[in-house]
């Protein structure tokens, strides 16, 4: 598939990432877009529908892309144009951590310049895709067979703190993001309370539900009040790809559709036609705020 210029998508104000049922564009709201769930069963679309979401934001010059990946998929092919990537448990920390202070200082930009929101003259906006949300929770055992049971604890009592950083970051960044420009797109197989904390999961606004196991699982995914109205079963396993959308202008109730299918050659052709727009960290993360004088 090729990426769609920003003039197709007549139909509303956003951006394009597949086709409904009813054959309408699938189009998630820019700018200004809520934090978003990415959800369903092993092989059933997360990573492809984030690949297309960022391929679709990276052509927009005023947008800065992070990325955890710690499952190592393909986020490192979109690296000429993120800002920042992290695939080990300690780059996410260190980056996590950034974003948090990052809100801070953006909080205290708005303040400075007595404005109410976010608006790219002030720097940015900012996109947070974490690609298997469940490996944030993950605790690393390499390296510990044969330790000592002292030694053990210790390392885990450690992780475990760590561990609570890094989610409480994640927290923040989902509750105090949105007024300050940042938005935050998690995909992962485990949606439920004990993966993804309740706090994070009412901050994300827009679901986009992929083949599920169960009406339980859409359930979570959607919310309660939809799992009697959509079967589990209404995404076949030959439909990779197809999903429900809710939450945007366009779905306020549950839509069928089916994202575009993007390629690894697809994602290195944008990432290469797009890394002119590559913010430099030293930019996104310097307190200074970036503003552009309009004469
Ligand atoms: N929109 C799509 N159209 C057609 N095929 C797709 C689409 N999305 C995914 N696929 C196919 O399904 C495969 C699995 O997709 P993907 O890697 O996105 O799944 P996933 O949900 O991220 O799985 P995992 O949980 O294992 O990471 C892809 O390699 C591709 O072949
Ligand atoms: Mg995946």
């Amino acid at each position: 598939m090729l990426f769609r210029r920003k003039r197709q998508v007549p139909e509303s104000v956003g951006f394009q990432i597949g086709r409904r049922f009813d054959n309408r564009p699938l189009v998630l709201p820019w700018p200004n877009m809520p934090h978003a769930l990415v959800s369903g069963l092993t092989g059933s679309g997360k990573s492809v529908t984030c690949h297309n979401i960022i391929g679709q934001l990276a052509a927009f010059p005023d947008v800065a892309i992070v990325g955890v990946d710690l499952k190592r998929t393909d986020m490192t092919l979109w690296a000429p144009r993120l800002t920042r990537l992290a695939t080990s448990p300690g780059e996410a920390d260190d980056l996590l951590d950034e974003l948090r202070r990052l809100i801070d200082a953006r909080t205290q930009t708005l303040s400075e310049f007595g404005a109410l929101r976010w608006n790219p003259s002030f720097g940015p906006w900012m996109v947070i895709v974490i690609d298997e949300y469940a490996e944030l929770s993950a605790v690393d055992t390499s390296g510990l067979s044969g330790q000592p049971s002292k030694q053990l604890e210790a390392h885990f009592r450690a992780a475990r703190t760590t561990r609570q950083i890094r989610l409480a970051n994640v927290s923040s960044i989902a509750r105090l993001g949105r007024a300050v420009g940042f938005t935050l797109i998690v995909a992962t197989q485990y949606p439920t309370v004990e993966v993804l904390d309740q706090q994070v999961r009412t901050q994300l606004d827009i679901r986009l539900m992929h083949r599920v196991a169960s009406e339980e699982q859409v359930a979570v995914c959607l919310g309660s009040g939809r799992a009697s109205t959509i079967s589990a079963k209404s995404i076949p396993v030959s439909q990779p790809g197809g999903l429900w959308v809710v939450g945007t202008p366009d779905s306020p109730e549950p839509v069928r559709g089916r994202a575009d299918f993007v390629s690894a050659d697809a994602i290195r052709e944008r990432a290469a036609s797009t890394a002119h727009l590559q913010w430099p960290a030293e930019t996104v993360f310097s307190a200074e705020p970036v503003v552009e004088e309009v004469f």
